[in-house]
């Protein structure tokens, strides 16, 4: 199934609304929880977007404490007309739809304490790697809620307000460079002071998605000279638009579907390697972010290449968690070796949870305005291809064709599409 056969499976003339899911209360509710990831110091929704939602005539419930390590009170919560709560459990309980950061498959640690608390038709969304985590998955989906899953919005124009990805990946380019200047021994900067002229730091981003042209424009404003390289050559421009230089490298055109970029066979990356290895050792910071969707992240600095670099130099691999792009990369360390610092740090947009969190909420509100009619009840439109092409699991079992594609699950019947209703009179 390709992503951009995600549209095909919309449901013609089907609008699915759920006036009776509600526990006992006659105002749809909205609960957020407090995240239970280790180390998560974001909350999925933060005052500022409330209302936006009891705009909608819904009420919004949060978890005690559940914006605090992000930067926001639970007086400030109440200042927007929402309910603190001290019971978890009661969130689950009452809400119509729970949104978190993390959901069980992005919460391997501890999300499955939340399964015993989810209802029936109840909507959670959150992120919970849907492409990969299927035992987790499998577990949601028997609990016969709706999960919409965040990482698969659809990377459209309409898709862009929502697409957490996006937003989380920017904070997290802009922190790894305001890292990388508090590692180097060097100032970003070109100086000319009486006390000698400063050269400016030399930066190479590799991987030119939304995080790297972040770390490009970033490490510009800092006043490094950027040198950037991309598998997808349609990027130069954008990182020419950004200030960096596009490193011309001579690597096969590796565009792949959806706007990503495809897996480069062995022979390729060798010679990626191999072609990249002088621009690294000419850089004083190297940012990794190269990615591809639902693969190990391609290992492009060899150990010998990374070793070779100056005394001082900094790399930081963004693709850490994904495998990352060096071969001495450690998840969650900073090692140094001959030298060179190499740092892989994991769940980035964590560490500035305060606009990571202001950013995630602002797309998940987005999400709910798909959802919730201005009436304040729920509406799922499957003729949406953001709600079809987010929507993991339903009724008990997981929906999404790429993630039944990828488990090796058989693909579900589509349902009949419903007749148009034929006007009163005529003689169709
Ligand atoms: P990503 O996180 O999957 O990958 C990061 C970057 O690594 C990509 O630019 C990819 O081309 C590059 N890469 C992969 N293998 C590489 C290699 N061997 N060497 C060097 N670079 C390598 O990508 P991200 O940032 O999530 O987005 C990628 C695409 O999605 C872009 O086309 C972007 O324009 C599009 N997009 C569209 C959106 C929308 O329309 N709503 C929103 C965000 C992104």
């Amino acid at each position: 199934m390709e992503w951009s056969k995600i549209e095909d499976l919309r449901v013609p003339w089907i609008t699915q609304t759920f006036p009776t899911i509600r526990n006992g209360h006659n105002t749809m509710i909205v609960g957020v929880v407090k995240e239970t990831y280790p180390d998560e110091r974001r909350v999925a929704l933060v005052p500022g977007v409330l209302p936006y939602i009891t705009k909608r005539n819904a009420e919004v419930m949060v978890e005690a404490g559940a914006g605090l390590s992000a930067g926001y009170t639970d007086a400030e919560y109440e200042e927007k007309g929402a309910k603190i709560v001290s019971d978890r459990a009661e969130i689950f309980a009452k809400a119509d739809i729970v949104c978190m950061i993390r959901a069980y498959g992005a919460n391997t640690e501890n999300g499955a304490g939340d399964l015993d608390l989810y209802r029936k038709d109840q909507i959670i969304i959150g992120c919970s790697e849907p492409l990969t985590a299927q035992e987790p998955i499998d577990k949601i989906a028997a609990t016969g809620v709706k999960l919409f899953a965040l990482e698969l919005i659809p990377r459209t124009t309409r898709g862009q307000a929502m697409d957490v990805l996006s937003s989380q990946a920017t904070v997290a380019g802009y922190y790894c460079v305001a890292l990388s200047q508090t590692v180097l021994p060097k100032m970003f900067p070109m100086m000319m002071t009486a006390a000698g002229t400063i050269k400016p730091a030399k930066a190479f981003v590799i991987g030119a998605g939304v995080a790297g042209l972040q770390c490009i424009a970033s490490a510009k404003k800092a006043g490094a000279v950027v040198y950037a390289f991309d598998v997808r050559p349609e990027v130069k421009e954008q990182i020419e638009s950004l200030g960096g230089k596009f490193v011309e490298i001579e690597v096969a055109d590796a565009r792949g579907e959806g706007g990503y970029a495809r897996e480069l066979t062995d022979e390729e990356k060798k010679k990626q390697q191999e072609l990249m290895a002088e621009q690294i050792a000419e850089s004083d910071v190297v940012i990794t972010t190269a990615a591809v969707p639902g693969k190990k992240a391609p290992m492009l600095i060899p150990a010998d290449v990374a070793r070779r670099m100056h005394t001082g130099s900094v790399i930081i691999d963004m693709a850490a968690e994904r495998g990352g792009n060096c071969e001495l990369t450690k998840a969650g360390e900073t090692i140094v070796e001959n030298g060179v610092t190499i740092i892989g740090p994991t769940n980035i947009p964590s560490k500035l949870p305060y606009h990571a969190s202001q950013m995630f909420a602002k797309n998940v509100q987005n999400l709910l305005d798909l959802l919730i009619t201005k009436e304040g009840e729920l509406e799922l439109n499957m003729e949406d291809e953001i709600i079809v092409g987010t929507l993991e699991c339903d009724g008990g079992e997981i929906i999404h064709p790429i993630a039944r594609e990828i488990f090796g699950l058989a693909p579900l019947a589509q349902p009949e599409p419903v007749a148009e209703p034929v006007a009163e009179g005529s003689s169709a």
